[in-house]
């Protein structure tokens, strides 16, 4: 690192940087465009613009092992090249647009469903909604037996417990969990494990790598779409004037889901490291050295959304351009299921519920890597807007939680 390059001691991993890491983010984009980190040894990159060509340099910034900023690696296809390519190949065209299309009658109606469950008391917790929603839909599509749900279920509740989402504890969970129920002779014909063991069967995959990588996508497409579908109904809970968007005109509810993971982006950093010395925008980044992308930090860049970054905006044009769905080699495969879900998910609460309003305070996950709630108690009525229950004081107007 040249002693010319911005250096900042800050901890990371402190209980007031986890809860609110936005002051933080922006003191690190007026810094310049990568903040060598001296903890933790590795260049924090802040800016919208850095973090999108970071994400679209795989040649120049490689993947494998670098999902955390501890030693804890993340077992999420952490490799580059031919065998990420390979391995990614296994399930890409079960998530490709047109397969994920096919699933939102499905969709749709397990969403109708688990809103008519969760709602006749007037009251819900978008954590439970999610996780159901999110657990549901990966356990079906995934082909494991309807038992399997409940084991999944406490399987990552306690794994949302631990400091590192994305690290070994929750993948490992799941590799545990899974290489227990599942069995060849229990996988339903045209699931995605039917897919992984077909792919066995052809010689695309190794039999010892089947179950770490249904793992890799039961956990990646369970934690994070919880805390993305969790945040949106919170942020819309948060701002009654954008949650009237969705129930008047349906197409709207992507936008929510968009807009809330922009500003709070489930996955916050994401690592990678330096394959061949290069120039970021003025700063040297020799080979071997580790970078942290703030995904959340991007996400709230001025220079990329405004004065109004920070404000939750459906309206705000652009918004699907946010990092926090990744981009590049490794952005994220299942970024259609996601909205698929979002979009049954908001409809279905648009149909049911007239007004969301915050009903306590939210616990949020204490991770560097995911941000979200564990669980976000949230007041419903279903009889008319002159009715809606009044809602206490905010953290912030434009902002809502933090
Ligand atoms: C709100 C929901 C979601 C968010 C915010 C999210 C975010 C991300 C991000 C930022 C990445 C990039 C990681 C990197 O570049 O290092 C990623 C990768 C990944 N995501 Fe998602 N994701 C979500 C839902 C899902 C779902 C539903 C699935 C599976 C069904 C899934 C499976 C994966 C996998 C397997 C990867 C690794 C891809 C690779 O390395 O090639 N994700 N996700």
């Amino acid at each position: 690192m040249p002693a010319s390059a911005p250096t900042s001691s800050l901890d990371f991993l402190d209980g007031r940087v986890l809860e609110d890491p936005y002051p933080v983010y922006e003191a690190m984009r007026r810094m310049g465009p990568a903040v060598y980190l001296e903890r933790h040894g590795v260049w924090a990159i802040p800016g919208y613009g850095e973090v999108r060509s970071v994400l679209g340099a795989s040649g120049v910034f490689g993947a494998e092992g670098q999902r955390a900023l501890t030693p804890l690696a993340g077992t999420i296809l952490p490799f580059d090249g031919e065998q990420h390519a390979r391995l990614r190949r296994v399930l890409a065209h079960r998530l490709a647009p047109r397969a994920v299309a096919r699933l939102q009658g499905q969709l749709e109606e397990s969403a109708r469903r688990l809103v008519a469950e969760h709602t006749p008391s007037g009251g819900l917790d978008a954590v439970v909604l999610a996780r159901e929603m999110a657990t549901s839909t990966v356990m079906n599509l995934m082909g494991l037996p309807d038992s399997t749900r409940v084991p999944v279920l406490n399987a990552l509740t306690a794994a949302f417990t631990v400091p590192d989402l994305l690290g070994p504890p929750a993948a490992g969970v799941m590799i545990e969990f899974l290489a227990k129920a599942v069995s060849r002779s229990r996988v339903q014909g045209g699931s995605w494990m039917d897919t992984i063991f077909q792919a066995v069967d052809a010689g695309k995959l190794d039999e010892h790598e089947a179950i770490p990588l249904a793992a890799a996508y039961a956990t990646a497409g369970i934690d994070a779409t919880v805390l993305g579908l969790a945040g949106t109904i919170v942020q819309l809970a948060h701002h009654p004037e954008q949650w009237s968007q969705p129930r008047e005109d349906r197409a709207r509810a992507e936008a929510a889901f968009h807009e809330a993971v922009r500003l709070h982006a489930p996955i916050q950093g994401l690592g990678r490291f330096v394959m061949e010395a290069v120039d970021l925008d003025g700063v040297r980044l020799q080979a071997g050295e580790r970078v942290w992308l703030l995904i959340g930090s991007a996400g709230r860049d001025p220079r990329r959304w405004g004065l109004t970054a920070d404000v939750y905006n459906l309206r705000r044009p652009g918004a699907d351009k946010h990092l926090s769905l990744g981009a590049g080699t490794h952005g994220c495969p299942g970024s259609h299921l996601t909205l698929m879900q979002a979009r049954a998910l908001l409809r279905a609460l648009a149909d049911g519920c007239t007004t969301l309003a915050p009903a306590g305070t939210p616990a949020r996950a204490q991770s560097h890597i995911l941000r979200g709630f564990t669980a976000a108690p949230i007041a419903i009525s279903t009889v008319g807007w002159r009715n809606r229950p009044r809602r206490p004081a905010l953290a912030s107007p434009s902002e809502g939680p933090r």
